[in-house]
């Protein structure tokens, strides 16, 4: 394990659970039985619309891989995923706002709508990533794979990145990295940084979000090893509610850009991808916070 930064061995809460015993706010672990269409039904635990290529539907982007070791809180017949970016990932908000700048496939928790309790008081958002080896991303790109967007659409309050990040040229290593960044209208800054290895490694993070204090700490830990800080709870904007993304959101390349969102450059003919496990968000109140399923 290579930890960059910000290693702290041993710190204490005041009642933390062990084992995955606290509420759950928001469910987004997949059980066993489902199939990649599953995702496109209102059923889904996830929003069916949200976010992907105008012309996909979630059975195409989504495989649910059998070949995989258990993430670390898919231990409850719940299984992992794999999501995809490929020429057509072009999400389109409205008919007249066509994003061809990114190519993006997310998944929102369904019952998040911006404002409801999910991002309020203490919250911890659970997941784990892994590489898909035989769909490896451009790292001469910039992506985000998960963040918290404000409910005014203004900021991110907390994003996990990966690639060749822009803004960050010179504070973290670019590449194969995974970042995590605090409110990136403000000087937060980077938070945490660990090497995005692959061969089949499980990265797990739990990112512990006290809406009422302002702070933001990184729990990590690989493959089946429980969750252990690396941070101390560090000084975050994190108010603004909105909704949690889990999936890729690849930013183009290109120089100059002013309208991230339509300009720049995106190869064609691309085939990529990124596991994702265990996916919630976590009741904290009262200090309550899971290290293992
Ligand atoms: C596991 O299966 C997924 C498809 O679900 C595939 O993309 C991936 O390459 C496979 N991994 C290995 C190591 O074969
Ligand atoms: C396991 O999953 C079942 C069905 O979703 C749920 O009722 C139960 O509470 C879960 N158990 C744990 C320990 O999470
Ligand atoms: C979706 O398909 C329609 C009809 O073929 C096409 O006009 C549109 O450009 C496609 N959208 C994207 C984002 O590729
Ligand atoms: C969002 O969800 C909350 C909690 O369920 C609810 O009170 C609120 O009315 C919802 N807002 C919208 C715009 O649907
Ligand atoms: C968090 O910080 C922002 C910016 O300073 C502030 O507007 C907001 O009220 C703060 N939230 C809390 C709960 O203190
Ligand atoms: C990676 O991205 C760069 C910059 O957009 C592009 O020139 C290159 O062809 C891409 N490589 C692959 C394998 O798609
Ligand atoms: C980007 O802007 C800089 C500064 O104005 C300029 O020197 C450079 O040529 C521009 N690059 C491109 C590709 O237009």
């Amino acid at each position: 394990m290579t930890l960059i930064k910000n290693t702290f061995s041993a710190l204490v809460w005041t009642s933390s659970a062990l084992a995955q015993k606290c509420p759950v706010a928001l469910e987004g672990r997949i059980p066993a039985g489902s199939t990649p269409a599953t995702f496109d039904i209102t059923a889904s635990p996830f929003d069916s619309k949200n976010v992907k290529g105008q012309n996909l539907t979630f059975a195409e982007i989504i495989q649910l891989p059998t070949n995989l070791s258990a993430s670390l809180f898919d231990t409850n017949n719940t299984i992992p995923l794999l999501l995809t970016l490929s020429g057509q990932s072009i999400f389109a908000p409205s008919a007249d706002n066509i994003q061809t700048g990114f190519r993006r496939c997310e998944l929102l928790p369904a019952t998040n709508n911006g404002t409801d309790a999910s991002t309020l008081g203490q919250k911890i958002i659970h997941f784990s990533v892994m590489k898909d080896d035989t769909k490896p991303l451009n790292t001469t790109h910039g992506y985000q794979m998960v963040f918290l967007e404000s409910a005014d659409f203004s900021t991110n309050q907390i994003v996990v990145k990966t690639g060749t990040i822009s803004g960050l040229e010179g504070k973290v290593a670019q590449g194969e990295t995974l970042v995590v960044e605090g409110n990136i209208n403000t000087d937060a800054g980077v938070i945490f940084e660990a090497a995005f290895s692959g061969g089949g490694v499980w990265h797990n993070f739990g990112l512990v979000m006290d809406f009422d204090a302002n702070t933001t700490q990184v729990l990590y830990s690989q493959n089946s090893v429980s969750l252990a800080a690396v941070t101390q709870p560090v000084a975050n904007d994190i108010s603004g509610q909105g909704q949690y993304h889990f999936g890729l959101l690849k930013k183009p390349s290109g120089d100059n850009i002013t309208d991230v969102t339509k300009e720049g450059f995106q190869p064609s003919g691309i085939n990529e991808g990124v596991f994702y496990g265990g996916l919630f968000v976590e009741e904290g109140a009262g200090g309550c916070l899971s290290l293992s399923a």
